[in-house]
C-alpha cells in the first residue's frame, strides 16, 4: 500500500523535477467497480514528490482535464508567484495547456499539493497528492516510514462519483464522502515488522473530514506537524488531524506475537450541532516475522525553534462567521466574504498576531497561504512544544491566537477555511506582504 514515488527527470543533484498531469482516470474503489475521477498521473492520491531540504524543485504540470486548475503547494515556503492561486498569483492553467513551478525547498517536512480551482469539485475527484522533504541527514532510526493520505470520496453503490452536494445544510457540514480511504483505497492492509518500529508521516487530504486516529491499547509519539518536527515530541493517545493538517507519529514496535492491529478513526464531531461521526476502521497493520534488526532506541527528538517574540506585534481580529438568511448561508471572516474583503497589509520582517475567533458553532481548520504561524497562549506567549503550523483547527466558539513573522516573501497570501466547501462559500481572505 507504499504510494509510488514520482519519478525525479534531473540527474543533477540537488534539482528534483517531476511532471504531474491532472486527467481523468478510472480508479477501482469499490471492489468489481471502477471509478471515474480525476488524478495526478493517474494515481489515487497522485505520486508522492520527495525531495531534501534545500532541494530546487521543478514540477512541469499539463492540465488535461476540462476545466480550469492549477496547483497549490500547501504548507510551504515557496515565492507568491509559485503559490497556485488562480487570478491572483498566476492565470488558471487552460485545459491543455502547461505550468512550471520551480522553487527551492527550505523546510524538511510532509507538505502537499492540490488544485485551487473549484476545490470542492476537483479535490473530491481525486486531485491530492503528498510532499515529503527529508532533512539532508534524515535519522533512519525513527521507524519504517509510511506516507498515509487519509481522504474520502462520495459514490453511489457501483463506484460512480457523486456530484456535489449543493443548498445549505451541504455546504454548512461541508462534503465529507461516504467512503474513507487511506492512500486511495479502502481499508488496506500494511505489513509491519516485528519489533520495528513505525513512523507514519500522515496527511489528512479530505475536503471536510476531520480524523481522530486511534490503536487500542496503544498511543503515538507526535514528533512534528505541518512544519516539519515539533520542539520535543508528545505522548498522544489520540491524535487529532483536520482538513490540510499533517502529523508525524512514531508507533513503537508491535511484537511478532501480535498478529495484527486496526488503526481506526474514533468518532468526532465538526460542530456543536453535529452528530459525532461513525467509526471507522482505517488500516489493518499486520505483524510479519521481522527481516531486519530491531529498531534501536529512539534519538534526541528536539529541536530547536526560536519562539516568535510578538510582543507588541499588530493584532489582527478574524471572526470566522457563517450567516443565514432566507435558507442561503453566507460565510466569512469578519462578515465579509472573501471576494469583497479588503487585504490585510503587513510588511516583510514583520509580525503579526492573527486573533482568530470563531463565532459559529462549526469546527473552522483556518489556513494561512506561504507562511507557518506559532500558537499562542492567551497571554500572548508561544504555546510549547513549538509546531510550525499552517493549518489549525478553531473548534466552535473558540479563539486561537497565531504569531506569523513574515519572511522576505512578499506579495498577496490567501488565509481560509480549509473545509472546501466554507472556503467556497466565502470563508477567505488575503494579506499583502509589501517588500
Ligand atoms: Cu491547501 Cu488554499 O489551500
Ligand atoms: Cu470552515
Amino acid at each position: 500500500m507504499s504510494l509510488p514515488v514520482a519519478p525525479d527527470l534531473d540527474p543533477s543533484p540537488h534539482v528534483v523535477a517531476v511532471e504531474l498531469v491532472a486527467a481523468p482516470t478510472k480508479v477501482e474503489i469499490l471492489s468489481g467497480h471502477k471509478s471515474r475521477l480525476a488524478a495526478y498521473s493517474n494515481r489515487l492520491p497522485g505520486p508522492v514528490i520527495r525531495a531534501k531540504r534545500g532541494d530546487l524543485l521543478k514540477v512541469h504540470f499539463e492540465n488535461r482535464l476540462d476545466a480550469e486548475t492549477t496547483v497549490h503547494f500547501h504548507g510551504i515556503r515557496l515565492p507568491n508567484a509559485m503559490d497556485g492561486v488562480p487570478d491572483m498569483t498566476q492565470p488558471p492553467v487552460a485545459p491543455g495547456e502547461t505550468f512550471d513551478y520551480e522553487f527551492e525547498l527550505q523546510d524538511a517536512g510532509l507538505y502537499w499539493y492540490h488544485p485551487h480551482c473549484d476545490t470542492v469539485a476537483q479535490v473530491g475527484s481525486g486531485l491530492y497528492g503528498a510532499i515529503l522533504v527529508d532533512e539532508p541527514d534524515e535519522p533512519a532510526e525513527l521507524g519504517d516510514e509510511t506516507v498515509l493520505v487519509l481522504s474520502d470520496v462520495s459514490v453511489d453503490d457501483e463506484g460512480n462519483l457523486l456530484p456535489v452536494a449543493s443548498g445549505a445544510a451541504a455546504v454548512v457540514t461541508g462534503s465529507e464522502g461516504n467512503v474513507v480511504l487511506v492512500n486511495g483505497r479502502v481499508h488496506p492492509t500494511l505489513d509491519v515488522e516485528g519489533g520495528r518500529r513505525q513512523r507514519f508521516r500522515v496527511l489528512n487530504a479530505s475536503r471536510a473530514r476531520s480524523f481522530r486516529l486511534g490503536i487500542a491499547g496503544r498511543t503515538f509519539l507526535k514528533i512534528g506537524s505541518d512544519g516539519g518536527r515539533s520542539e520535543y515530541p508528545v505522548v498522544v493517545e489520540e491524535p487529532v488531524i483536520a482538513a490540510g493538517e499533517r502529523l508525524d507519529l512514531v508507533l513503537e514496535p508491535l511484537t511478532e506475537e501480535t498478529s495484527s492491529v486496526e488503526l481506526t478513526a474514533r468518532p468526532i464531531s465538526r460542530g456543536l450541532p453535529l452528530a459525532p461521526s461513525a467509526e471507522v476502521p482505517l488500516m489493518k497493520l499486520r505483524v510479519v516475522p521481522s527481516e531486519s534488526p530491531p529498531s534501536a532506541p529512539l534519538p534526541d527528538l528536539s529541536r530547536e525553534i526560536a519562539p516568535i517574540d510578538a510582543a507588541g506585534a499588530e493584532e489582527v481580529p478574524l471572526a470566522l462567521m457563517m450567516q443565514e438568511a432566507d435558507g442561503l448561508w453566507t460565510m466569512g471572516i469578519n462578515s465579509v466574504p472573501g471576494t469583497d474583503a479588503p487585504p490585510i497589509h503587513a510588511q516583510v520582517g514583520s509580525t503579526q498576531v492573527f486573533v482568530v475567533e470563531n463565532v459559529s458553532v462549526y469546527a473552522h481548520p483556518f489556513h494561512l497561504h506561504g507562511f507557518f504561524f506559532q500558537p499562542l497562549d492567551p497571554e500572548g506567549n508561544v504555546i510549547h512544544p513549538i509546531e510550525l503550523k499552517d493549518t489549525i483547527d478553531v473548534p466552535p466558539l473558540e479563539t486561537v491566537r497565531l504569531a506569523v513573522t513574515y519572511d522576505d516573501r512578499p506579495g498577496m497570501w490567501m488565509f481560509h477555511c480549509h473545509i472546501l466547501d466554507h472556503a467556497d462559500a466565502g470563508m477567505m481572505g488575503m494579506v499583502h506582504v509589501a517588500p
